[in-house]
């Protein structure tokens, strides 16, 4: 009753889109989306995005203040006073026309598919453990056997590394060929995903010492080795619907760091650096070389910590 006698209502045209009536507590993206409005908001409406950005034609004097996330943002963007965050943004006085700026002929699709993926998992910011993996000297085994050899064995070795992170809370969000890409801590605190991230490795280096042994120098006259990079930061993680199925996205800037630092197990000869932020978060640090190094396209440098050991084609030991 109370609500009623405070909440009032204006008119709101959504220009090619929708005309009707919003209520002043709730935001333009709220009642766009309730409307059936495709808006975008890769973020859930919570400022952390700018796919949901308005242009608004008129009634400018009519929309809430402001408040500091979209100042941000405008600041960032450098947008025009105009160009607001339709999640930050209520209606408080008359009438107001917009557009929605970030739309295009997928945005229905889109929005039909988000609004039945169970969820509603369209993007939560998280902090994660990230790890990229990558075998090294690939491109010699490629040449020296059969297209259908590789796929077995790149198959075979993925597969048994895939239930190792599962075991340890992570999930691969992406493989290319013969590189992986997981992460860790849905469901953990971001100390029990450094820990589990760093132990998922040591089995998986187990994991593939057992399968040297007993099977791919045996049967490919091949030793594997491969090179891991891991480090956690704040990014976002959301379901991407394709073909029916929900696949995982997770998308920031730690996720360059931690391709960057896999990169560095090359030039640093050692088959598995963490992050400064990783190593500070185990419970027990193995003694580690340490490395300040630039990484490509990061702006500051990062303190990296050399937890595997050296790879046995740069020590020259032949590995066929
Ligand atoms: S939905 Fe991400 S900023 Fe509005």
């Amino acid at each position: 009753m109370i609500d009623d006698m405070v909440r009032t209502y204006h008119h709101i045209t959504i220009i090619n889109d929708a005309s009707f009536l919003i209520g002043s507590d709730d935001s333009i993206l709220k009642a766009g989306l309730n409307k059936g409005v495709p808006f975008c908001c890769e973020c859930g409406g919570r400022a952390r995005c700018s796919t949901c950005r308005i242009l608004v034609v008129e009634g400018e004097e009519n929309l809430s203040e402001t408040n500091t996330a979209e100042k941000n943002m405008q600041k960032y963007f450098e947008l025009p006073r105009n160009v607001r965050l339709a999640c930050q943004t209520y209606v408080k006085g008359g009438a107001v026309r917009i557009k929605r700026i970030m739309n295009d002929e997928s945005d229905y699709p889109l929005y039909l598919r988000n609004k039945i993926i169970k969820d509603e998992n369209i993007g939560k910011e998280m902090r994660l453990c990230l790890l990229f993996l990558d075998i090294r000297n690939f491109t010699p085994f490629v040449e020296h056997n059969l297209a259908f050899d590789v796929i077995h064995v790149v198959r075979k070795m993925f597969y048994h590394f895939e239930e190792i992170i599962r075991e340890h809370g992570g999930k691969i969000v992406e493989t290319a060929g013969d590189g992986l890409y997981a992460a860790f801590g849905f469901e953990d605190t971001t100390k029990e995903s450094a820990n589990k991230t760093v132990s998922c490795v040591k089995e998986m280096f187990k994991e593939l010492k057992r399968l040297n042994e007993l099977y791919f120098k045996k049967y490919f006259k091949q030793e594997i080795e491969i090179g891991v990079g891991a480090h956690l930061g704040k990014v976002a993680a959301g379901d991407l619907l394709l073909q029916g199925n929900p696949h995982q996205l997770v998308m920031g800037y730690p996720v360059n760091v931690a391709a960057r630092i896999q990169d560095l197990t090359k030039k640093l000869n050692n088959s598995f650096i963490v992050s400064k932020d990783v190593y500070e978060l185990l419970e027990e640090r193995p003694r580690a070389a340490n490395s300040l190094e630039n990484l490509k396209g990061v702006e500051e440098p990062f303190l990296l910590y050399l937890l595997g050991e050296q790879f046995n084609y740069q020590k020259g030991l032949p590995s066929r």
